[in-house]
């Protein structure tokens, strides 16, 4: 990756030639080493997403959506019921890789709705249109990032100091990113920002992944340690805050990585304004609240051993180890979409989006 373009529109998911397999960028060896997977098998998706080779809800759904795609084709029958009795069975298994991001079970149930919609046509047709479909899906990632960043864009200041948790760039999405979308666009038009990347404990997204996608891409970016951010704040070195979501719920409770909740928390507390970016697609208006999210538990040596050369806590300690937190929407000052920026009361404000959403698909039709 050597110049900004080479950072935003990096291929971390995609159809390999043949397209009877997902390739993806292996997350977890960056940043010393870049390495694609190819993944043709149920198994070897499910491991993908559920180890973070891939991640970030837009390319957990993207992969998904390529995969079910992948093991369809290996479907061998003619007949409907058959077809569709093994095509279920294969995503409910790649929908139980992880719990939180809504986008996983968005991207399957849309790849499902190809199939129960067209159940008059021969199975291979169907197929064809699955194909179509993910590739879509893709694509309509790229168009909703775009806005996003550029309605974020509109929301910072040359010159802006960003403090940034876990990684919504373009290695979680497809181009751009979310959170990190308004800091690239602005770079291309030549502005600068001063980021802070948390590291994110335990699995280390801000550093592994966030500062080496902000530095790749000549953005000035600082790494900090989660425990940090109240220093940045207080010294002045923040005018906003900026994180990605895994799912939003209809009254703007957003689950985002563990620790973002304390990020929303300190903001209030210095008056910095806390911004979460994401599509459509990770908003799910079916849940009410964030009490309604459920949230991924992980392995405890994630956090004593993962990263170290010896475990840095006895054996027979306990450890709590949730992947994901629900940060109230009383701490977020603005939900930016790709339909524009949701403000209080987002029970109103997230409708608004929506309406505006369907007002566009109709008039494409
Ligand atoms: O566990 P991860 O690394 O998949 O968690 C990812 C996040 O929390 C991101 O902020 C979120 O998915 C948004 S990606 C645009």
């Amino acid at each position: 990756m050597e110049t900004l373009r080479d950072v935003t529109h990096i291929d971390n998911v995609k159809l390999n030639e043949e397209e009877n397999a997902v390739v993806i960028i292996d997350q977890t060896q960056l940043p010393n080493k870049t390495e694609y997977l190819t993944l043709g098998t149920a198994k070897d998706l499910y491991d993908a997403i559920f180890e973070l080779k891939v991640r970030g809800a837009p390319a957990i759904g993207i992969c998904a959506a390529y995969g079910i795609y992948v093991l369809a084709r290996q479907i061998e029958t003619e007949d409907y019921d058959t077809f569709y009795a093994q095509f279920k069975k294969d995503k409910d298994y790649l929908d139980s890789s992880r719990p939180t991001a809504v986008n996983l079970s968005w991207a399957l149930n849309r790849m499902e709705r190809v199939v129960t919609s067209n159940q008059d046509k021969p199975v291979e047709e169907i197929k064809a249109l699955l194909l179509a479909e993910s590739k879509e899906i893709q694509a309509e990632d790229m168009r909703m990032c775009r806005a996003i960043s550029e309605y974020g864009l509109a929301l910072l200041h040359d010159g802006d100091g960003i403090l940034t948790h876990c990684n919504a760039g373009p290695l979680a999405t497809s181009r751009y990113g979310t959170a990190l979308g308004p800091l690239f666009l602005g770079k291309e038009r030549g502005m600068e920002f001063h980021v802070f990347a948390d590291e994110t404990r335990p699995l280390l997204q801000g550093a592994r992944l966030t500062s080496y996608e902000l530095q790749k891409g000549g953005i000035d970016v600082t790494l900090i340690c989660d425990n940090m951010a109240s220093i940045v704040m207080k010294n002045g070195w923040v005018q906003a805050c900026l994180v990605g979501c895994d799912r939003i719920a209809a009254n703007g409770d957003a689950a985002n990585k563990i620790g973002t909740s304390g990020v929303a928390i300190l903001a209030k507390y210095y008056g910095i304004p806390f911004y979460v970016l994401g599509p459509t697609s990770t908003i799910d208006m079916n849940c009410p609240t964030g009490d309604d999210i459920k949230i991924e538990l992980r392995d405890p040596d994630e956090i004593k051993k993962k990263f170290y050369t010896e475990p840095m806590a006895l054996e027979e300690t306990k450890c709590y180890n949730p992947a994901f937190d629900v940060t109230d929407h009383n701490l977020i000052s603005g939900i930016v979409t790709e339909y524009g920026v949701a403000r209080a009361p987002y029970v109103e404000s997230l409708k608004d989006i929506f309406a505006k959403k369907e007002q566009e698909t109709l008039h494409n039709k």
